[in-house]
């Protein structure tokens, strides 16, 4: 029977690696020499980032910050378990991995079959596993799927793209990847195949700054704005009705962190804007999907919550499917740790 399950998680990439190296983001932020050295002195940080940063540079919050993300990877993981989807939906980024200059969708279904992926081939890091550098996964894909809720948002006025084969990334971008290596961080088994949903998160920076950051300074040559708000919210609506109606039994997930350091300009990049996502988060528990409605691209990129907006589809999912609040959800804040991360699960709904 079609029942759909709704899921929200992070796929935090320095989770991969070990604690040494979890807040490189932050040092590699401090090492740009268009900072002013004022705001590269600790003692001049809230306080909340100070004990944080410690006095060995947030290496023993690192294995807290950790602690907490596993937790919620477990929370998740027996929500699916329990559930156990015929195959899984994910909405994550393309942060100038797949999508290049060639051409950038605003959002897309890859229609894929079983893909092997080498996720450490190109980490920069050690990973926190000691798996080998060529070790390879396999991701299955539901090509099936793809091909079909891409019809059913073609014939609902979606103009979604779809592709059958990766363009310029050699399997997946890291936003599904990661869903599927931390959903199964005890490396049990991960039988589930994944039906990828790219969206143009990032938006005016996803070839003007590679979908990351470029130095302080730099003038970027801002692309065209990721899709709005809620349109996001319609089209996960959307979504979340036609699987719904299908025969598959799916699972939907959301998978990334929520405001990014490295997009707060504001705060010189140093931490994500933790009222900002405070607000949204406090929105979500209450199931006041209105709110989430009427937030801007304006309004997201102040906050550098880009990535956020894989979670507005979830949210106009929520909103689809008649649900409220989340019936567990939890909110990982941080300070050095470039991103606030949410995990979140709803009680599965039954067919239409
Ligand atoms: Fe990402």
């Amino acid at each position: 029977m079609a029942e759909v399950l709704l899921l929200g998680m992070t796929h935090y990439p320095l989770l991969a690696t070990t604690d040494e190296h979890m807040a490189d983001l932050l040092r590699m932020t401090l090492q740009d020499p268009g900072m002013p050295e004022s705001a590269k002195d600790p003692s001049t940080w809230g306080q909340a980032m100070q004990a944080e940063w410690g006095d060995d540079k947030a290496v023993a919050s690192a294995a807290v910050h950790r602690a907490a993300l596993l937790a919620g990877f477990d929370e998740v993981r027996t929500a699916l378990e329990a559930f156990d989807p015929d195959a899984i939906l994910v909405w994550g980024d393309d942060q100038y991995e797949n999508f290049r200059e060639g051409v950038i969708p605003p959002y897309a279904l890859l229609a894929y079959g079983d893909l092997e992926a080498h996720p450490w081939a190109t980490f920069p890091w050690p990973n926190v596993w000691g798996e080998p550098t060529d070790a390879a996964f396999t991701v299955k894909g539901r090509p099936d799927i793809g091909r079909w809720l891409a019809t059913k948002l073609l014939e609902d006025s979606f103009d979604v793209a779809y592709a059958y084969q990766p363009l310029n990334h050699p399997s997946l971008a890291h936003a599904f990847l990661n869903t599927q290596l931390f959903l199964d961080y005890d490396r049990i088994g991960f039988r589930w195949p994944l039906v990828c949903m790219p969206i143009n998160c990032y938006g005016r920076r996803v070839i003007a700054a590679r979908g990351f950051t470029r130095p302080f300074g730099t003038t970027l040559d801002f692309d065209p704005p990721s899709p709005a708000p809620g349109r996001l919210m319609d089209l996960g609506g959307a979504v979340a009705r036609h699987l719904r109606a299908s025969p598959w039994r799916m699972a939907i997930v959301a998978s990334s962190s929520w405001s990014h350091a490295f997009l707060c300009d504001k705060f010189w990049r140093l931490y994500p804007d933790i009222p900002a996502d405070r607000a949204l988060y406090d929105a979500m528990v209450t199931g006041d999907h209105d709110r989430w409605a009427a937030i801007t691209t304006a309004a997201i990129e102040d906050a550098g919550q880009q990535e956020l907006l894989n979670w507005f589809t979830l949210m106009g999912a929520a909103r689809e499917l008649g649900l409220g609040p989340p019936a567990w959800s939890t909110f990982v804040e941080t300070h050095c740790f470039n991103s606030n991360k949410s995990f979140a699960y709803w009680e599965p709904v039954g067919a239409s």
